[in-house]
């Protein structure tokens, strides 16, 4: 078969002819109603730090406005734009909390930033294991017993790092957590990638820098209408130093921030301020009625009413969680499917579920075409009758570290072939991606388990970083 040779723009010219309707980032979903002013004027609006404009490192005049603008719409006691995604946001928001050798709890599937935190800031990691629910081979809300026991039994613990809402828009209570975190004296640190929309709609769950979080760190781009790469950083209380966040932001962001992101940020905001409440309840109404119709037919998606019924805390209801395991089609397969049939794209899938996000700037007819798709696609393959593809879908693999992250990250390393691997030090992150959670950090002994759990991900079709076309992987030698 000839692979077509096609480069940046006519791929992204491609791409565009190939989707009608996305459930994936950006969240302003390439409609250019919302952006318009900035989409349409682009030359114009890419400038630098110049006579009249402003520094995002040092801000007294443009910026510094907006950054207080926002600050005051998500209630934080100081707003960041940040231009390298949320990746440079949490781990900014990580090494501004601690200092080398201190110790942070960290959710072990959380995403790969925190870790590439852990060995930039030099620090000791205690983990905090997700409920993983076998029967839907998902992992639910972290437990707040098992988080305060930790507390306990790990005194030296500094900084407590939890994913909130999870990509599957699992959430925890995040009040509570807040106030057992405070109840040890330790810091609590959101990484809310997927949940810059929660502060402006009364049906979700509620938003972590209003709920005690201390410091919270927001994909702009996923979730609100604004280009790929925004994010905010928001400090909500007085046990984070403003000032160490502001100068480990100029330590690890860009000298040439783009203005064009920084605007898209503004604007998305504004937006959300405006509008978002009424156009989120709407989507969530219409979400409400095309979930329950697919689950009164037995088809396996998420819903709130559901996720508690299983001894989850919350669900955000912006989130497409599907299954048609049970019907013989696997999550990367309806993936493909929705893409290739029905020209909608989704976020990402896993074995077991395809997810999509649903933002303000979606229609509730994009929402019912979602789901009106996925319940034809149901009921053909029951006709078909093809049986269950349930996969088996593993817990968090448990390994031992065996060397801290940072000594084998930067330690003499070797490719040997993944099955050769076996009871070696891993000197890199295996890491299905999306969603960029590591199955295997360095340090930790690779077990038979864990590499015969990401194969079956890459023969599904699914990319995992860490493991080469040749099946080979970097262990310490
Ligand atoms: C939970 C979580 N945190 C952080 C990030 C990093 O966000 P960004 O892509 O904006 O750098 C992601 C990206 O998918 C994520 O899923």
């Amino acid at each position: 078969m000839s692979i077509e040779k096609i480069e940046l723009i006519d791929g992204i010219k491609k791409f565009r002819q190939e989707v009608q309707t996305s459930f994936h980032m950006p969240g302003h979903k390439n409609k250019p109603n919302i952006l318009k002013e900035i989409g349409e004027n682009l030359h114009d609006y890419d400038i630098t730090e110049t006579i009249g404009t402003d520094n995002l490192h040092f801000p007294t005049g443009m910026i510094k406005n907006t950054l207080e603008s926002i600050g005051k719409s998500y209630g934080a006691k100081k707003s960041y734009i940040v231009v390298n995604g949320t990746s440079c946001g949490v781990i900014s928001s990580i090494m501004a909390c601690t200092s080398p050798g201190d110790f942070i709890l960290v959710q072990r599937d959380c995403h790969k930033s925190v870790y590439n935190a852990v060995i930039l800031g030099g620090l000791k990691v205690e983990y905090l294991y997700p409920e993983f629910n076998r029967e839907h081979g998902l992992n639910f809300s972290v437990s707040l017993e098992k988080l305060e026991q930790m507390l306990i039994d790990y005194p030296k613990i500094k900084l407590v790092v939890l994913t909130y809402p999870t990509f599957y828009g699992v959430c925890f209570d995040i009040k509570k957590a807040a106030e057992i975190v405070h109840k040890y004296g330790k810091i609590l640190m959101i990484d809310e990638a997927h949940g810059s929309h929660l502060n402006f709609c009364s049906k979700l769950p509620p938003a972590a820098e209003r709920s005690g979080a201390d410091i919270v760190a927001q994909s702009t781009h996923k979730t609100l209408p604004a280009m790929t790469q925004s994010s905010i950083l928001h400090v909500c209380s007085d046990r984070v130093d403003t000032e160490k966040v502001s100068r480990m932001l100029r330590m690890l962001q860009t000298t040439s921030p783009s203005y064009i992101l920084m605007a898209s940020t503004q604007r998305a905001v504004e937006y959300m301020d405006k509008y978002g409440e009424e156009r989120l309840c709407k989507n969530i109404e219409m979400f409400r009625t095309k979930t329950k119709e697919l689950r009164e037919l037995g088809v396996n998606v998420l819903t709130d009413d559901f996720l508690k019924e299983n001894g989850s805390h919350a669900f955000d209801e912006t989130r497409a969680v599907i299954s048609l395991n049970d019907v013989g089609i696997n999550g990367k397969e309806l993936e493909i499917i929705l893409r290739e049939k029905y020209k909608i794209q989704m976020e990402m899938s896993d074995l077991m579920y395809t997810v999509g996000y649903i933002t303000a700037a979606d229609e509730p007819e994009d929402i019912a075409r979602l789901f009106d798709s996925v319940k034809e696609i149901y009921l053909d393959a029951k006709n078909e009758n093809k049986g269950s593809s349930r996969v088996f879908i593993e817990e968090f693999p448990r390994l031992t570290q065996e060397i801290s992250m940072k000594n084998a990250f930067y330690s003499e390393s070797e490719l040997v072939l993944a099955d050769d691997s076996f009871g070696r030090i891993s000197a890199d992150f295996i890491i299905p991606y999306p969603p960029g959670i590591p199955l295997i950090c360095p340090g930790e002994i690779i077990k038979e388990e864990t590499i015969e759990y990401a194969k079956s991900i890459l023969a599904n079709g699914i990319n995992v970083n860490g493991i080469d076309a040749n099946n080979m992987l970097r262990v310490v030698k």
